[in-house]
């Protein structure tokens, strides 16, 4: 996909990856929706942007909050090429001591969110392939928490596999569709996601930047050209 001039949907985009997605795909010439909570973040990301970033205050959570985001970007623009689903967080411990409310903030955030983006950009995307033979992209920001446990992430490795199974469903769904579906697992990278996450992040972690070069790299590929899965690590994360 050529990203000039494509509509793209970022979820998490007030800060760390979904940011730097952001700023990568806007040098690109993409229309960027930015989608998060935090108002004042977009605001300001969207003053380093320009015009071509509009932040959207969207819970991912929340049905009611992704349909306004949604029907608002389909009013502005009437299609979307591209949905990163990008936000999502990790609270870390003991599985004897993660409360419920952590257990269901991660759920509702890491799978509620992506299943409700998803499925409001679906019909789009299948319209879009009706109409001129490719339906768009949707790309998956799981972890490598999606493919190993580890002690102290449980309930954030319950999310990230569930992301893999989802990822790994919807792809031999919608293929047919045109619509191309892609997974990342990621290890640990610089972002504010281990201030909140409650453990140390590796000493030598990989860069928001390698993230986006692969983003872009994914997103461009041929249309019948289809990468639904890569691993992306530090080299060295002990440093
Ligand atoms: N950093 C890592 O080492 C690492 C490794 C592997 C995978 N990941 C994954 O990468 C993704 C991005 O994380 P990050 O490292 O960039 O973390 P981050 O810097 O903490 O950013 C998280 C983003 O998610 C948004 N978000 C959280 N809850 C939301 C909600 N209910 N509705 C809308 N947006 C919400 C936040 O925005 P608001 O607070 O403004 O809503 C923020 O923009 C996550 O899915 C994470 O699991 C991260």
């Amino acid at each position: 996909m050529n990203l000039e001039g494509k509509v793209v949907v970022v979820t998490g985009a007030s800060a760390g990856l979904g940011a730097h997605f952001s700023e990568t795909l806007v040098a690109k010439g993409s229309k960027v929706y930015g989608l998060a909570r935090r108002k004042a973040k977009l605001d300001e990301l969207s003053v380093q942007l320009g015009p071509l970033f509009r932040g959207i205050e969207c819970d991912v959570s929340s049905e009611a909050s992704v349909k306004e985001a949604f029907d608002s970007i389909m009013s502005l623009e009437g299609r979307i090429d591209v949905l990163v689903n990008n936000a999502g967080l990790g609270l870390f411990g003991p599985a004897d001591e993660v409360t419920v409310d952590e257990w269901d903030i991660q759920m509702n955030v890491n799978l509620k969110g992506v299943f409700l983006c998803t499925k409001a950009v679906l019909p789009t995307m299948k319209k879009q392939n009706e109409e001129a033979g490719f339906g768009g992209h949707i790309v998956n920001i799981a972890s490598v928490a999606g493919l190993l446990g580890n002690p102290n992430i449980s309930t954030y490795n319950v999310t990230k596999f569930g992301l893999r199974g989802y990822s790994d469903a919807l792809f031999k769904e919608v293929r047919q569709d045109g619509i191309k579906v892609s997974c990342f697992y990621p290890g640990s990278i610089q972002t504010d996601f281990f201030d909140k996450a409650g453990l140390p992040i590796s000493a030598n972690p990989m860069i928001p930047e390698h993230l986006s070069s692969s983003l872009v790299h994914v997103l461009e590929t041929p249309d019948n050209y289809l990468i639904t899965e890569i691993v992306m690590r530090p080299l060295r994360p002990k440093g």
